[in-house]
């Protein structure tokens, strides 16, 4: 098993919710990470689940209460919260979010949170009628604002037989977190602004023409960049995908919007990546209505015009101007094509993909890609879109450094 949370201390703060009983999986799954595991239990937590099998999977004794002599010999509660490199929350009940936005500290747990200056995040776990409550919307929404993590929750069945927002991520998930949150940040400090997905141009009130792309290699782009600390803002063309945690997600429709925006974005940032697949033309017209079919016309012609290009207005700023990498997306001779694009558009760097390949590039959750820069060029290989967003944001890195 990997270390990844080696050295790592993990305060767990288990409140009165049925998704408690999931804290020992939770707890031994950190503990095989490397970390270090202490819980504190409410008194509604311990109605779920035993102190003493909490006990049993940390190897550490359990705190309880803010008044027992013996707890607080072995550790004390401040101790306990300056020990914390991480305190979380899981479940977080209603109730508990209340108190902790409230500033209560009028058990254990809400004490620890008040007394603590590590970061604290908070994986939510109720009814989904309870979550959906406006009073607990607005106390999630104060955590938040005090750079609380949110960390959840899940959509589902739950255990009172409802369906909906509510149910607390799964242990894997929540180990998946606190990996993320403890790994490296190498983008720390720097700012990325990413298009994604294809644009639609509008031919009438009711029809496009657009392409393949599902967003993937830039959402997973965007998702990464804010893994590895950078400060992220996605410009997404139409797309069904979910915004990644902690990412500024931008909505346009057609390239004419994306140009727009991503001017716009540009300079406020050090890093631009121009994933999406803009569309190079649109209908020169747009017709108002619906265009009719009619018993006399078999062929239709629409006349269509350039659309502007993005990342070569990104990449020809005088001022402000971010680093600018470029995606090229070809069906022959990949290379050739990738280089003249990263000269005449004046890229910093390519990721040339090829499309033609079954099981990578549009609509895939893979890709192969070779990153191209002006005096050399690096072979990523084969991989998932979240592996090769790694290493190019890690080649680019380097490029910039
Ligand atoms: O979205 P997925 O389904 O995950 O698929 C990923 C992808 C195949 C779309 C992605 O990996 C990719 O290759 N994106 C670029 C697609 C593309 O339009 O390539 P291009 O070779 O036509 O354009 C070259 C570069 O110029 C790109 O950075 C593109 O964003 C940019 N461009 C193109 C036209 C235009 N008007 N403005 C631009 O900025």
């Amino acid at each position: 098993m990997q270390q990844t949370l080696a050295g790592k201390n993990i305060l767990l703060g288990i409140s009165g919710g049925i998704a408690a009983y999931k804290c020992a999986d939770l707890t031994r799954r950190l503990i095989e990470r490397g970390a270090k595991v202490h819980v504190v239990m409410t008194k509604a937590a311990q109605e779920f689940i035993t102190p003493l099998t909490m006990q049993a999977v940390s190897g550490n004794p359990i705190s309880t209460s803010l008044f027992d002599p013996t707890a607080e010999l072995s550790m004390g509660h401040i101790e306990l919260a300056k020990w914390a490199d991480l305190v979380l929350l899981a479940p977080a009940t209603a109730d508990l979010i209340a108190r902790v936005a409230a500033g209560m500290g009028n058990d254990l747990l809400s004490t620890l949170v008040l007394a603590t200056d590590a970061p604290v995040a908070v994986s939510p776990a109720m009814n989904q009628q309870m979550y959906q409550n406006i009073a607990t919307q607005e106390n999630i929404a104060t955590l938040a604002r005090r750079n609380m993590m949110i960390w959840g929750p899940g959509k589902g069945e739950q255990a009172c037989g409802d369906v909906g927002m509510g149910r607390m991520l799964e242990p894997m998930q929540l180990v998946g977190l606190c990996e993320d949150f403890f790994a490296p940040k190498p983008l720390h400090g720097r700012s990325v602004v990413i298009t994604a997905g294809p644009t639609r141009e509008a031919i009438d009130p009711v029809r496009y023409i657009s392409n393949h792309s599902s967003g993937k290699m830039g959402f997973a782009l965007a998702a990464t960049a804010a893994k590895l600390g950078a400060n992220v803002s996605l410009i997404s063309g139409p797309v069904s995908l979910a915004t990644p945690n902690g990412v500024n997600r931008i909505d346009v429709t057609s390239a004419e919007e994306m140009y727009q925006a991503s001017l716009k974005l540009a300079k406020q940032h050090d890093i631009f990546i121009g994933c999406a697949a803009v569309a190079d033309y649109r209908p020169e017209h747009l017709a108002t209505q619906k265009i009719k079919k009619s018993a006399d016309n078999d062929n239709m012609h629409i006349s269509m015009v350039k659309n502007p290009d993005i990342i070569a207005a990104v990449a020809s700023l005088t001022e402000a101007r971010p680093f600018t990498i470029g995606f090229a997306a070809e069906t022959q001779d990949v290379e050739n094509y990738a280089k003249d694009k990263l000269q005449r558009k004046g890229l910093d760097m390519i990721c040339a993909n090829d499309v033609s390949v079954e099981g990578q590039g549009f609509n895939s959750d893979n890709n192969s890609i070779t990153v191209y820069w002006a005096d050399d060029k690096k072979e990523l290989g084969f991989g998932s879109k979240t592996e090769l967003s790694q290493a190019i944001l890690l080649t680019a890195l380097g490029q910039i450094d």
